[in-house]
């Protein structure tokens, strides 16, 4: 098996070692899964193109270390449960045997509809647990995933679809999320009207079963495709660097990009860091909270868990419905051991009020986590004493859709605890703090951009179809390291804590949105000449999404105008993107050469107008006065 660090020394130990040998520690950690054909060299690397490669010419399926592995000691065990968004539905279980079967029923289901190693498959649908059947059933014959969250509105959908020309869209027909009802398959309809012209197949999921219109020879129904196929898919053999996934993300410039993922590595690097991180034990209940469309779900509802053979609970609705107990209902009732989830959540629900914790005894808590913003202390502190007990440690884990899987996090119960701090790298994992000119902050107490200056087995290979954007976006504004887009500070011990990002990305409940994106949308509506965006402090949320817009004429209902741009934002990105201030401004502060001064706008969102600094030398010194007089905040 995967090591597991049990002690501190024996961190100490595998992260220096991981350092003074990467090539033996990862060989060593990879031996245990099954290979068809071993690796011939452990690694490749170099950053500058970039090219990286991990267990060069190694030959597996990931699917056959998920599922049929196994099948001898575990195949009774439950793999995934899965809580539907009615609390008085019935909960689906899949042991390990019966995933396997559902996999390759699935798996021959897409071979009969022409798909085949290498094509792309897209996937817009709900936490159902036929998305983590028809992922495992790609990822079984070799066909590329591309999971695009179900709360991205059609256009967005549309641009994913044709920038990773997809052969076939699976979906489901409607979804029921909180108190929601969500059209999904017209969502689908409506982005297939926009160009998409490599989807030849929509496959259908009947989740609600309410009405639905099918295009005849292109939509199927996934009872009638699935049900019937033989339960005996073999897996295709894959290359350790053959692409396993995309995942769109968001940068500070441009449309989404395809983060891709490749076979080896991934895999690897998520049952390293899920053992670890968690502090895994056999028969360990695991929850993760995340939408499988982001990568906290593909790497910890599917792959880490089903890798290291746990039992992965995967939940429909959301954490307020149909009450602020939800989770801590489902924890007791499915008797997690270890629970994760994202600060966003447990402000809402810590913001509820404690009664609705208080009549949970959450005994089998063991473990919890929290990703993908930084956890306030506030928020750390009621996490700790209110669902863990004081008796369950917190890991507050950093890593990002480009990295696959965990790369800054406490271990459980061997590193010390310190609220706010993601603290110490996982071995194999080497961060470095730079200034602006890319020198190295050496030393402890200091500050900077974070880096990492060596690969990791599942760092991003490439951004799909652009491989100078993946070269220019991470690799190229320091020299011979990956750049994280984040700020961190290292403490007088070592530990790291994140501050947020240095980009133009904004962190909203954990949703990464460009604010160039937001601008664009905006930018759409007709009355709207230009517009800026930045992010400012939400209680709930971490970050908002404070808008200044000029328009065209001068506005004669503000409010009228501000739903308009929210309704637009919507149509084009989705809900998660709406700006939640929107302000209508005169002009934008500018610099003599047009750049706008982004550093202004965000004071002005954070409430702090007392130090703007010099503002005389912009081309436009006057409205600034404008905008702190009309400041929403
Ligand atoms: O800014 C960091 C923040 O989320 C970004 C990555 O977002 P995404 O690719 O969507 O992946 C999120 C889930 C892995 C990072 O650049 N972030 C993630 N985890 C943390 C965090 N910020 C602070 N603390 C964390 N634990």
């Amino acid at each position: 098996m995967t090591l597991q660090i049990k002690t501190l020394d024996e961190y100490k130990a595998a992260w220096q070692r991981s350092v003074d040998d990467p090539e033996g520690f990862w060989a060593e950690q990879a031996a245990s899964f099954q290979w068809r054909k071993k690796w011939k060299k452990v690694l490749e690397w170099d950053f500058e193109q970039p090219d990286i490669q991990w267990f060069i010419g190694g030959k597996l399926n990931i699917t056959e270390n998920c599922l049929d592995r196994h099948l001898a000691t575990r195949g009774d065990q439950t793999a995934i449960r899965w809580e539907p968004n009615d609390p008085d539905a019935p909960v689906r279980s899949f042991t390990y045997k019966e995933l396997h079967t559902e996999v390759c029923k699935a798996a021959n289901a897409l071979k009969a509809n022409g798909i085949g190693k290498g094509d792309r498959v897209c996937f817009y649908m709900p936490m159902v647990p036929e998305l983590a059947i028809a992922v495992l059933a790609c990822a079984r014959i070799g066909a590329v995933h591309s999971v695009v969250f179900a709360g991205f509105s059609a256009t967005s959908l549309a641009d994913r679809i044709k920038d990773a020309t997809c052969k076939m869209v699976i979906c489901s027909d409607y979804n029921d999320r909180g108190p929601k009802h969500i059209p999904v398959k017209q969502i689908v309809d409506e982005a297939l009207e926009m160009g998409c012209d490599s989807v030849e197949t929509v496959i259908v999921h009947r989740n609600t079963g309410d009405a639905l219109a099918m295009v005849e020879g292109r939509d199927k129904w996934w009872h009638d495709e699935v049900n019937h196929q033989s339960a005996d898919c073999p897996a295709e053999e894959m290359d350790a660097e053959d692409m396993l996934f995309i995942l769109y993300t968001s940068g500070s410039t441009g449309k989404p990009k395809g983060v891709v993922h490749t076979c080896g590595g991934y895999m690897v690097y998520t049952c390293f860091t899920f053992r670890n991180a968690f502090q895994y034990s056999d028969g360990d209940v695991f929850w993760c909270t995340a939408d499988i469309g982001w990568i906290t779900g593909h790497s910890y509802i599917i792959y880490g868990p089903l890798l290291a053979g746990a039992t992965s609970v995967m939940f429909e609705g959301v954490p307020t419905y149909p009450a602020p107990d939800r989770f801590w209902q489902v924890c007791e009732k499915h008797k997690v051991n270890i629970f994760y989830t994202a600060p966003t959540a447990i402000r809402a629900l810590m913001a509820a009020g404690d009664q609705w914790t208080e009549p949970y005894d959450l005994k089998d808590i063991k473990v919890l986590g929290s990703v993908g913003e930084p956890i306030n202390a506030e928020a750390w502190h009621w996490y700790d004493e209110k669902i863990g007990k004081k008796r369950a440690p917190i890991v507050d884990t950093w890593w990002q859709t480009e990295t696959g899987g965990i790369l800054i996090t406490p271990l459980p119960g061997i590193t010390d605890q310190k609220p706010t701090f993601a603290s110490y790298p996982m071995p194999g994992v080497q961060p470095v703090l730079v200034d602006q000119f890319g020198t190295e902050i050496v030393g402890n107490d200091v500050e900077g951009m974070l880096c990492i200056k060596f690969p990791w087995p599942s760092i991003l290979r490439t951004t799909y179809g652009d491989h100078e954007r993946c070269r220019q976006t991470y690799f190229s504004t320091f020299k011979n390291r990956y750049f994280t887009g984040d700020g961190a500070r290292r403490d007088e011990d070592g530990r790291y804590r994140i501050i947020g990002r240095v980009d133009d990305v904004i962190n909203v409940s954990g949703h990464r949105i460009g604010t160039a994106e937001v601008e664009n949308a905006i930018n759409e509506h007709p009355d709207v000449v230009e517009s800026a965006v930045v992010g400012y402090p939400h209680d709930i949320k971490g970050q908002g999404i404070y808008a200044y817009v000029i328009t065209s004429h001068a506005v004669g209902n503000v409010d009228t105008i501000t739903k308009e741009i929210r309704d637009v934002v919507t149509r084009i990105i989705g809900p998660i993107a709406k700006p939640d201030i929107i302000q209508i401004v005169p002009g934008l502060p500018k610099t003599r050469s047009g750049k706008i001064m982004r550093r202004i706008l965000r004071k002005v969102a954070e409430g702090d107008t007392s130090n703007l600094g010099d503002t005389s030398t912009l081309l436009n010194p006057e409205v600034v006065e404008d905008i702190k007089t009309g400041a929403l905040r």
